[in-house]
């Protein structure tokens, strides 16, 4: 059977990919950002994962307003990224688990989430960025995606308690997959920063510390607020570490973590890292 082997989640700043493309790891400013990741890293390669199941919020370039799927899954045999108008390099294509991706959607429709279902689907800065930053300097991916995109875009938006069900029926539905897989479930998004309107350039640390001590263990803490609270705290683009949420929902029992790293500013956004695993205690 297919076991969750644990969950990453990061930010996905667009500037990241600029700096990636530049090589600017150890440039004053990117330096501190870049050291968190080696753990992470190196976690993932003892760990091998085959796929990465990544909960992602797309920004305008798949979905659009006229359109906007609360959630939607790649059924694809591959996913390409395209120019966003960020001005960063486009990464190599993805391959796609189309055998796995299926099998989520069923369990899913099954378990009352009426998912849109991708047989297509361009990826974003939000689906490729924790890819460049977890397996770096590759020329291929070593490992195949299923990408789970949750609306941040278009209000009104699904609660953080109904992401937090989301993921963990993701999570059900990857441990009753009959092949033998390795599989890491990613979180792109957050943490705090707003980019547009009054409060842009918001940024709340003490937010997001206590969001991250509690996500491990107490992840209920974060599904008690609202949407309407979760922006007020952590911004209108904050918003998108529902993705943290339904990440670590995917983990059951004890959930600790491995690896966690936080750094303000990256471009606008306070960023985060986290590595999370099942243990028994
Ligand atoms: C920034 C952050 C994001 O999450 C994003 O999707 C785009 C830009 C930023 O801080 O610049
Ligand atoms: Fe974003």
């Amino acid at each position: 059977m297919a076991k969750v082997i644990g969950a990453i989640t990061t930010s996905h700043v667009p500037a990241i990919g600029a700096a990636i493309a530049r090589e600017l790891r150890e440039d004053p400013y990117w330096k501190p950002f870049f050291a968190g990741y080696p753990p992470a890293q190196r976690w993932l390669a003892a760990r091998r994962p085959d796929v990465a199941v990544i909960f992602y919020n797309d920004h305008g370039l798949n979905f659009f307003l006229d359109k906007m799927p609360t959630f939607a899954i790649g059924a694809a045999p591959e996913y390409r990224n395209a120019d966003e108008g960020w001005g960063i390099p486009t990464v190599p294509p993805v391959a796609g688990d189309q055998r796995l991706s299926w099998h989520l959607i069923e369990r899913l429709v099954d378990e009352e989430f009426d998912v849109t279902t991708c047989q297509e689907l361009l990826i974003d800065h939000a689906c490729t960025m924790p890819l460049a930053l977890l397996w770096p300097g590759r020329d291929a991916w070593p490992v195949r995606i299923v990408p789970i995109c949750i609306n941040t875009v278009q209000h009104p938006l699904p609660s953080a308690a109904r992401c937090f069900k989301l993921g963990q029926a993701v999570g059900r539905a990857i441990r009753g997959y009959d092949e033998d897989l390795r599989v890491v479930v990613l979180g792109s998004g957050g943490l705090s920063h707003q980019l547009d309107g009054e409060r842009a350039g918001f940024i709340n640390r003490a937010f997001d510390l206590e969001f991250m001590q509690t996500l491990p263990g107490d992840p209920r803490w974060a599904t008690r607020h609202s949407i309407p609270e979760l922006v007020e705290h952590a911004g209108t683009q904050g918003i998108e570490l529902l993705m943290w949420i339904a990440a670590r929902a995917a983990l059951e029992g004890e959930v600790r973590t491995v690896h966690s790293h936080y750094h303000i500013p990256i471009s606008n956004t306070a960023a985060g890292l986290m590595v999370m695993e099942t243990f028994s205690p």
